[in-house]
């Protein structure tokens, strides 16, 4: 499993407390958001269920620190908390069902304003490697054929589109393709996982300043 520490961002399993911020970006992300009735099945009844939530670690603002200069940036880095106490902001959310040895990702969002900056990719990964440990062959998923920038984030790591369900979304009878992975603990597959997740994990460190912390 990748290191996943000293980022920051830290992916953790969904809990019912979650599920306020959960079902606010639910509610911009999706045409027919899921409701919390629903996600509170998953949580507490669905034993085939994996929720992960991704938080900021530390409190950032727009230029890397807030507040007093290095010192204080370290000072929060080293705390891994917000000097407020309040809880790190939730950046999104992933989620998937174990079912026969496939790994069945059923949602994954980012928070609007926090897109393009690597987060989904950072899910992503970490669903994919959640599920090669539990034994999981392959994963998939279900992907409007419109929503091209999920597609890209999926082909980037491998899957491919092996067929298409036909007026799948009911609330524009939109069709989905189905997207799967090769074998999740195939030597190559895992070799093009830890490629792209190496530099993944490096760029989401150097956005955020940390490589320049690490330096002093
Ligand atoms: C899909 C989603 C989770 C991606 O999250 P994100 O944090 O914006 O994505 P990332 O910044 O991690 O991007 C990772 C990859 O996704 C692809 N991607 C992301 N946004 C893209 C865009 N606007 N256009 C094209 N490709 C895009 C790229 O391949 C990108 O890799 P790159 O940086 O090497 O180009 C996000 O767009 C989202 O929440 N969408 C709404 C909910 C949704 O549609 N979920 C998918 C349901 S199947």
């Amino acid at each position: 499993m990748m290191d996943f520490s000293h980022l920051p961002i830290r992916v953790e399993p969904m809990t019912v407390s979650d599920l306020g911020e959960v079902l606010a970006i639910e509610r911009i992300a999706f045409p027919s958001p899921w409701s919390a009735r629903a996600y509170e099945y998953e949580l507490r009844y669905n034993e085939m269920a994996h929720y992960f939530v991704a938080r900021q670690n530390i409190a950032l603002s727009k230029n890397g620190a807030r507040g007093d200069g290095v010192l204080g940036w370290l000072r929060r880095a080293v705390r891994g908390t917000p000097t407020n106490g309040a809880i790190p902001q939730m950046v999104g959310y992933v989620g998937y069902w174990m079912m026969a040895g496939e790994a069945h990702v059923s949602t994954i969002a980012v928070r609007p304003e926090l897109r393009g900056r690597s987060y989904g990719e950072l899910l992503l990964v970490y669903t994919i490697q959640d599920a090669a440990q539990r034994g999981a062959h392959v994963a998939t998923l279900e992907v409007r054929v419109s929503n091209t920038s999920a597609q890209q984030l999926y082909l980037k790591y491998g899957f491919e589109k092996v067929g298409m369900r036909k007026a799948y979304y009911s609330d524009n009878n939109e069709d989905a393709f189905i997207m799967t992975t090769p074998t999740l603990n195939s030597a190559h597959y895992q070799q093009r996982v830890q490629r792209l997740t190496t530099a993944l994990l490096m760029r989401l460190r150097e956005n955020s300043g940390m490589s320049f912390a690490r330096a002093i």
